[in-house]
C-alpha cells in the first residue's frame, strides 16, 4: 500500500536530517577516543580516505535505492530484485535492518539517557542540591531506567510528527545549535592551559601505526557506524528526497559535514582531557593508555569541569546538551526504519506505529538495563561490529549487481541531467560493485580473526 509518505520540502531539511542522523555519539564520543587509542593523526588520515573512499560509495548505494523504489527497506530490497529466491534474500536483508536498527537504538537510548541527566546535574549543582547532583551521575538502574524512558519518549514524539514536522523541523533546529555549542566551546577550550599537548596529540600521525590492521578495522567500524550505514537508515532518508535533486552531491555534502563534526569534536576532546590533566585529573590507565571510552565522557570531563568553578558548570551544561542534541537526531533516525515500515505494509497511521514501536524498543533498552553486565556490550557488538558490516555488503550487492544499471542511471539522471559525464558515474558504479563488498568483507574477516 501506498501512504502519503511525506516528503523534505527543501535541500537543507534533507541535510540537516541526514547529517543529524549521522552526527552522533560516534561523531563527539567514538571518533576522538578511537582516533586518541590509534594513533592520533594516522588515525585521522586513516578515517578520512576510508570515509571518502568507502562509506561514501555505501551511502550512496542507500540513497539511490531508496529514492528509486520510495519505500522503506524490506520493500525496497524485494522490489528491485528479480526472481523468487533474490526477493526473499532481499526481504531476508530488509528484515534484518530493521531489527538491527531497532536493536542499536535499544543500547543508544541507554547511553543518551546518560547525557540527559549530565545535561542536569549542573542545574542541580548550581541550584544547591548535592544529593540530587550525584543521584544524577552516579551509575544506578533507576536512574538509567528513568533517563532512558525520557529519551525514548523524546524521540517517539518527534518521529510521530512525521518527516516535515518531526525530522525535518526538529534537525533544522537542532543542528546548527549543535554546531554554535561545539565551536564555542572549542574556543574555550583551546585558550586553557595544556590545551596545545592535546591539539599535538590529535594531530600529529604516529605513522608506524597506520598499517597496524586494529586501526584499518576501527576506523572502518567508526565510517559505517558514523554515517549511519548497513540498517537502512539513509535509504529511508534517501526515499524521501525530491526527485528534483542531485543525489551524489546531497550524499557528499552529508558525508563531508560527517566528518567535519567528527574533526571538530576532536579538537574539543583531546585538548580538553590534556587540559585535565594539567588541573590534576588523570587521563592515562594503569597500562599508560589514554582513558577513553565510559571514562573519558562520565569521569574525566566532568571532573575538569569540576575544576573550573562556576564556568565549569555551564561548560558542563553546554557540553551535555551539545550530546543530547547529537543522540537525539540520530536516535529518530533509527526510529524512522522500523515506523516507515509498519505504516507502508501495515497499514497503521504513524501516530500509532510510532507508539507501539518506539514502547516496545524502549521494552529491549528496560531489559538491558536491567541485565546490563551481561547485555549491553552484546547488544553494542552484535549489531554494530558483526551485524552492520554484513549488511553493508548486501546494501552493495543490491546497488551493484541486483539494481539494473540504466536504472540507476536514470534514477541519478532525474536530479542531474549530465551524470554520464561525472567522475562519479566514471568510479562509482564498478566501485560499489567489486571493491567495496570485497573491502568491507576482508576488514570483516580480518576482525574476526581478532
Ligand atoms: N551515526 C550515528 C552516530 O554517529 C548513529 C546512528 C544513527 C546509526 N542511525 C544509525 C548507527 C544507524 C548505525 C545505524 O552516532
Amino acid at each position: 500500500m501506498q501512504t502519503d509518505r511525506g516528503q523534505f520540502t527543501s535541500r537543507f531539511g534533507f541535510i540537516m536530517a541526514a547529517a543529524g542522523s549521522a552526527v552522533g555519539l560516534g561523531n563527539v564520543w567514538g571518533f576522538p577516543t578511537n582516533t586518541a587509542s590509534n594513533g592520533g593523526g594516522a588515525f585521522l588520515l586513516m578515517y578520512l580516505v576510508l570515509a571518502f573512499c568507502l562509506a561514501y560509495p555505501a551511502l550512496m548505494a542507500e540513497l539511490v535505492i531508496g529514492r528509486h523504489t520510495q519505500a522503506n527497506m524490506v520493500t525496497a530490497l524485494k522490489s528491485v530484485s528479480r526472481g523468487p529466491v533474490m526477493r526473499q534474500f532481499g526481504r531476508f536483508a530488509g528484515f534484518y535492518g530493521i531489527i538491527v536498527a531497532s536493536l542499536i537504538l535499544s543500547f543508544y537510548s541507554i547511553v543518551a539517557g546518560w547525557m540527559l541527566s549530565f545535561t542536569l546535574e549542573p542545574v542541580a549543582a548550581g541550584a544547591g542540591m548535592a544529593s540530587a547532583s550525584e543521584w544524577l551521575t552516579n551509575f544506578g538502574t533507576e536512574r538509567n531506567l528513568l533517563f532512558t524512558a525520557a529519551f525514548s519518549l523524546l524521540t517517539i514524539w518527534v518521529i510521530s510528527a512525521g518527516v516535515e514536522k518531526g525530522i525535518e523541523k526538529w534537525s533544522s533546529l537542532l543542528m546548527p545549535a549543535l554546531l554554535v555549542i561545539l565551536v564555542l566551546l572549542i574556543i574555550y577550550v583551546l585558550f586553557q592551559d595544556g590545551a596545545m599537548e592535546g591539539l599535538k596529540h590529535y594531530l600529529v600521525p604516529d605513522f608506524s601505526r597506520i598499517t597496524e590492521p586494529k586501526l584499518m578495522i576501527s576506523a572502518l567500524g567508526q565510517a559505517f557506524f558514523s554515517l549511519s550505514l548497513g540498517v537502512g537508515t539513509m535509504l529511508i532518508y534517501g526515499s524521501y528526497v525530491k526527485k528534483s535533486e542531485n543525489l551524489p552531491k546531497l550524499g557528499a555534502i552529508v558525508t563531508a559535514v560527517d566528518i567535519s563534526i567528527a574533526f571538530l569534536a576532536g579538537l574539543l576532546i583531546l585538548p580538553a582531557m590534556f587540559v585535565a590533566q594539567k588541573n590534576g585529573v588523570s587521563i592515562y590507565n594503569e597500562t599508560g593508555a589514554l582513558l577513553s571510552e565510559d571514562t573519558l565522557i562520565f569521569q574525566t570531563l566532568p571532573a575538569l569541569f569540576d575544576t573550573m568553578g562556576d564556568a565549569g558548570l555551564i561548560i558542563a551544561f553546554a557540553f551535555f546538551t551539545l550530546m543530547s542534541i547529537a543522540s537525539l537526531t540520530s536516535s529518530i533516525s533509527m526510529l524512522e526504519v522500523p515506523v516507515a515500515y509498519t505504516v507502508e505494509t501495515h497499514n497503521l497511521n504513524r501516530r500509532t506505529a510510532t507508539w507501539i514501536i518506539g514502547l516496545a524498543i524502549l521494552g529491549i533498552s528496560a531489559i538491558i538495563v536491567l541485565n546490563f553486565e551481561s547485555l549491553f556490550l552484546f547488544v553494542v557488538h552484535l549489531t554494530t561490529r558483526y551485524s552492520q558490516p554484513l549488511l553493508g555488503i548486501a546494501i552493495c550487492v543490491f546497488a551493484g549487481w541486483v539494481m539494473h544499471r540504466h536504472k540507476i542511471l536514470e534514477e541519478v539522471k532525474q536530479g542531474l541531467p549530465e551524470v554520464e559525464k561525472t567522475l562519479f558515474w566514471k568510479v562509482w558504479p564498478v566501485y560499489v560493485k567489486f571493491f567495496c563488498p570485497t573491502l568491507i568483507l576482508l576488514t570483516f574477516i580480518q576482525s574476526l580473526r581478532g
